[in-house]
């Protein structure tokens, strides 16, 4: 049963809102390319959609979106079995269409939606799309790192290629329910690999080709594949990572562990190395090259229920342990399918292209399934977007007439460009504008951003400079947890604010608690959380279901806990203000403060390390450790790099400490607990906002730290 529904502030305002004039690219108090300045409050910018993409757009109004959300939350299993309904069904779902205790003091929190219906996720992408005459559209345009390096691939090759994987890991014993780990870069073979494992009913785990071989190892260790799915080696900009070897390590160490992997299917990426000088392991390592092609190009589908796993992502918590984050089938195909097409207004005609790595969820969703279920054309991109230089991204928008571009605020950063964190004026002295201007960009259609808070100035450059005032910007907050979109702009729907996520999508019912686990209404800040169960919800962690309730479950009692701080305006906008765990957001990627601690102490030189995150110009957010010797040694530069080495090593490159701060004592209370609001001041130099430090066991402490800070 539902919880009764308030009237929420955000309907009240929609619902304002729906008469609101919508004037062909009205953009209030706003001038192109001057930002921000001289704004009475960030919450009275609106940016309205121009009436011309509204009335195109799926949802035209706020009237429309109204009608559709409040159905959807009044009536989910009416709303969503109708979405349900356009897929392929063997079977169809049981008499009831979800079932859920969200509430950990009724029990064992349960999702499950669709279950007693047959399906296959992969059959829905491609052989539903062949047969309503999809079968040569383009699926998928492949860029190489190196311009002019590139292939595409229609929806029948595509097929045909997922096949004959499928019928070769059927063939050396992989079963249904049997996990696949995928180590590989953002080649075709990727997304491949993921829809091959779906094909039989094998739980793919993608583990992000940046992470270490002692990550790898940990994620084998905690999942037991019966394959392991790489290639040699890929290029990424100038540099190339040798992806075998990291292999060949992480198998070694998770065999000493008692956990061997029976097969490594290598790929030979020969744009990047030659397949004679990879290491090779007789009767394990076969080359993908070698045995694929003589598989028969079709493939039964493995019909699996609803609520049967599709895949095992590992993603960092407040532990030093990655949590498996378990997707099942069912929901997940109907909520990606259905947040790509509203959030990104999706037409047949657009060509779509995703720059995250298909190591993370965004990759999972966005590139390979929400897309592909929409019978899209989807732009897969091998390399970085400064390579060759900063106009990549622009290049490449050009070239394949991209319509829909989703990125991370940090794309834009790390090619230089904006700032996420000051405004216009520190971009405007790093950024070669001219990389931006000599490209086109008619074809953007739709821009979108995820991974991170995007700050207004960063909006408006995205906005302005990269859409040319025309593009619509889909602010997407979601998580790996989530499976989906929720809390998104809809656009053609609502005025945007920049730096805001505006609405939650179809379904989906945010609430803002106080510490005490206290819903607030209204205008307020607090803990962001959701009040019910939506199809694209994670339904455990891998092995661990009591630390899925604790998690997610037990801080507010009866809602699942985001993690996220966050704000909703008078107009009923919410605002996402960061993390608010012991999760630090690195350029988007989600670090484990206990990950990078358990790293620097395994170092033999260091007897404890505290961790936190601060500002960062250009990642969003930076990493911070504090370090405390073993008696005796002394600081020195080299051992700074060491212990740099150390988490790059364990972690991987993008886990590396920006600052090690020699500590001779760190600040605890009384029972031993570090105090990181003070490390967090420290590190980010607010030292007269430092508050309280009578309750520190020694308050000294925190005095030797700031004599230290620039050591
Ligand atoms: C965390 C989830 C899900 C996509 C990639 C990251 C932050 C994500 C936004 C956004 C503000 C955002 C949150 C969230 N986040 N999108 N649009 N605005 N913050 O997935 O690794 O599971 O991280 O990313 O802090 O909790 P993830």
């Amino acid at each position: 049963p539902r919880k009764n529904l308030t009237t929420s502030n955000h309907l009240r305002h929609v619902e304002s809102m729906a008469h609101l004039p919508s004037g062909a690219g009205r953009i209030t108090r706003l001038n192109a390319l001057i930002l921000g300045e001289g704004l009475a409050s960030e919450e009275d910018d609106l940016v309205f959609p121009s009436e011309d993409f509204s009335s195109q757009s799926h949802v035209s109004s706020p009237q429309k979106y109204l009608e559709m959300y409040q159905r959807s939350v009044h009536d989910p299993s009416g709303f969503w079995s109708d979405i349900a309904s356009e897929f392929y069904w063997r079977e169809k779902w049981g008499q009831q269409v979800y079932h859920e205790n969200f509430d950990v003091r009724k029990g064992k929190i349960k999702i499950e939606w669709f279950k007693g219906g047959m399906t296959n996720i992969c059959y829905n992408c491609l052989d539903r799309n062949i047969e309503s005459g999809k079968g040569d559209k383009t699926a998928i345009y492949w860029e190489g790192n190196e311009p002019g390096l590139d292939s595409s691939m229609t929806y029948n090759q595509l097929l045909a290629r997922v096949c004959q994987l499928a019928n070769y890991l059927k063939d050396v014993g992989v079963h249904k329910g049997d996990a696949v780990v995928i180590y590989l870069p953002m080649l075709m073979e990727l997304p491949i690999a993921m829809l091959a494992c779906a094909r039989i009913g094998a739980i793919h785990s993608v583990v992000f080709a940046g992470f270490s071989a002692e990550s790898l190892a940990q994620r084998i260790i905690d999942c037991r594949p019966k394959v392991v799915i790489t290639c040699n080696a890929v290029r990424r900009g100038s540099k190339i990572i040798y992806l075998k070897e990291i292999v060949d390590s992480a198998l070694l160490e998770s065999a000493q562990k008692g956990i061997v992997t029976d097969v490594c299917l290598t790929y030979e990426n020969d744009s990047a190395m030659k397949k004679e000088m990879t290491k090779w392991t007789k009767g394990r390592d076969i080359w993908w090259q070698d045995v694929i092609l003589k598989y028969p190009v079709t493939c039964d589908v493995e019909w699996v229920d609803a609520e049967d796993p599709l895949f095992l992502l590992y993603t960092s918590g407040s532990t030093g342990k990655p949590k498996g984050v378990l997707h099942t089938t069912g929901g997940y195909m109907v909520y990606t399918a259905t947040t790509f097409k509203y959030a990104f207004d999706y037409k047949p005609t657009d060509i779509y292209w995703c720059t995250a790595d298909c190591g993370w969820i965004t990759g999972h969703s966005y590139v390979t399934y929400g897309p592909l279920l929409n019978g899209a054309t989807v732009v897969v991109f091998e390399g970085a977007p400064n390579y060759p230089d900063v106009g990549r991204c622009w290049d490449i928008v050009d070239k394949y007439k991209v319509s829909i571009f989703y990125t991370a605020p940090t794309l834009s950063w790390s090619s230089g460009y904006a700032n996420n964190k000051h405004s216009l004026a520190l971009y405007k002295s790093l950024s070669p504008i001219e990389h931006v201007s000599r490209y086109s960009r008619k074809s953007l259609r739709v821009l979108g951003s995820v991974g991170e808070p995007i700050n207004p100035s960063a909006w408006r450059w995205f906005f302005n400079v990269i859409g040319d005032a025309r593009c619509p910007i889909s602010d997407t907050w979601w998580q790996t947890e989530t499976g989906g979109f929720m809390i998104t702009p809809l656009p053609g729907a609502w005025p945007q604010k920049p730096g805001s996520a505006t609405f939650p999508f179809f379904g989906v019912q945010p609430v803002i608690v106080d510490e005490k686990g206290v819903e607030i209404e209204g205008e307020c800040s607090g803990y962001l959380c959701v009040k019910s169960s939506w199809p694209g919800a994670f339904r455990t962690l891998h092995g661990d279901h009591e630390r899925y309730e604790t998690t997610y479950f037990s801080a507010f009692p009866g809602y699942y806990f985001s993690g996220d701080g966050c704000s909703r305006d008078k107009d009923g906008y919410y605002w996402l203000t960061g993390r608010v765990d012991d999760v630090i957001n690195v350029s988007g990627h989600r670090i484990g403060t206990a990950e990078v601690e358990s790293a620097l102490v395994s170092h033999p030189q260091c007897a404890e390390a505290a961790v936190v995150g601060v500002e960062h110009e250009v990642k969003g957010q930076g990493i911070y450790a504090f370090v405390t010797l073993v008696e005796g040694v002394p600081y020195s530069d080299d051992l700074r790099k060491n212990l740099v080495m150390v988490v790059r090593n364990q972690i991987g490159a993008f886990a590396a400490p920006d600052k090690i701060h020699w500590a001779p004592g760190l600040p605890k209370t009384r029972s031993g607990k570090i105090m990181r609001r003070i490390l967090r001041k420290i590190a980010s130099r607010q030292l007269d906002e430092l508050g309280d430090t009578s309750t520190l066991a020694d308050p000294t402490v925190v005095d030797q730290l700031i004599a230290l800070a620039d050591c």
